[in-house]
């Protein structure tokens, strides 16, 4: 089968079953990175329940970047033998199958504001986590770098443009489309070269659409309200930051927004 041809008949009907997303290596070390300087790891087992997790990816980048955690994966794409993380498990994330107190951890990235940024949701995320135990959550920024370019793509109408330019390029040979990412825009471009996974991208199109459309709406707009929305809940130690372009997460005082690519937030479950 050409890759087009595939296309053809796996182009999105399920938004998220093709998602494949970059640079996690990048934000994995960065969030360690962060987490070790504020001696927020130990060296103990450290049981996570990555929220969200997609096809895991994410998951198996953190366990390389700190090998003492043990990370389970909810989300709710089928499962696929040859792409998924090797603990998970299917189910919705706004209801969790698990006892409180079960996770030493809780982890998510890019997926609250997919649930609305809803309270009840985060108090389903924090029940299973046992008291004084770490969240640590990415959350999408409305004025981000990201989301910028997802705007960028959109205003572009890369979806349709894609979908029409790919027939040109069959095969296994996409030079093409890569200097055409690369025109409309040069960080999608290189990500093209590297990845060269064509059905992800035509995904990361449609995600994107999804992303400006919908999900922009319930973003958290600053640090103060991400400190006050998880003081209500309980939460102690709160530490909001930045995940920068280069993937070093930083203090907000640091950083303008167009610099960024999320917000980064971790804290301890108060233990009463
Ligand atoms: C933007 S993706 C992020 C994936 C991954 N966390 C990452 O950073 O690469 C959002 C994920 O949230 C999942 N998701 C959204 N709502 C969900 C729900 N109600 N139950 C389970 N998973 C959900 C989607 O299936 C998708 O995999």
């Amino acid at each position: 089968m050409t890759a087009h041809t595939a296309l053809k008949h796996n182009l999105n009907t399920e938004l998220w079953n093709n998602f494949s997303p970059s640079n996690r290596m990048e934000m994995a070390r960065g969030i360690v990175a962060f987490l070790e300087a504020h001696n927020r790891l130990g060296e103990d087992i450290v049981k996570m329940l990555n929220l969200g997790s997609g096809v895991g990816i994410t998951s198996s980048c953190l366990e390389k970047a700190h090998p003492f955690f043990h990370i389970t994966d909810i989300d709710q794409i089928p499962y696929r033998n040859e792409v998924m993380h090797k603990r998970y498990l299917q189910n919705d994330i706004s209801s969790l199958p698990f006892r409180d107190g079960s996770y030493d951890a809780v982890f998510s990235s890019y997926t609250f504001s997919y649930l609305g940024n809803d309270e009840q949701v985060m108090r389903e995320w924090l029940r299973v986590l046992r008291p004084g135990g770490s969240a640590y959550f990415v959350f999408h920024a409305p004025h981000s770098a990201y989301l910028k370019t997802a705007r960028e793509m959109i205003s572009a109408n890369m979806g349709k443009d894609f979908l029409k330019l790919i027939k040109h390029y069959p095969g296994d040979d996409y030079r093409g489309l890569y200097h055409w990412f690369c025109e409309k825009n040069f960080a999608w471009g290189m990500a093209f070269k590297e990845e060269q996974k064509f059905l992800s991208y035509a995904h990361e199109i449609q995600v994107c659409e999804h992303l400006v459309q919908v999900v922009a709406g319930t973003m958290f707009q600053s640090d103060q309200e991400i400190a006050d929305f998880f003081k209500a809940q309980g939460a102690e130690d709160i530490s909001v930051n930045i995940l920068g372009l280069d993937f070093v997460a930083r203090s907000c005082e640091n950083m303008t927004e167009s610099q960024m690519i999320a917000w980064f937030v971790a804290f301890r479950k108060g233990l009463k």
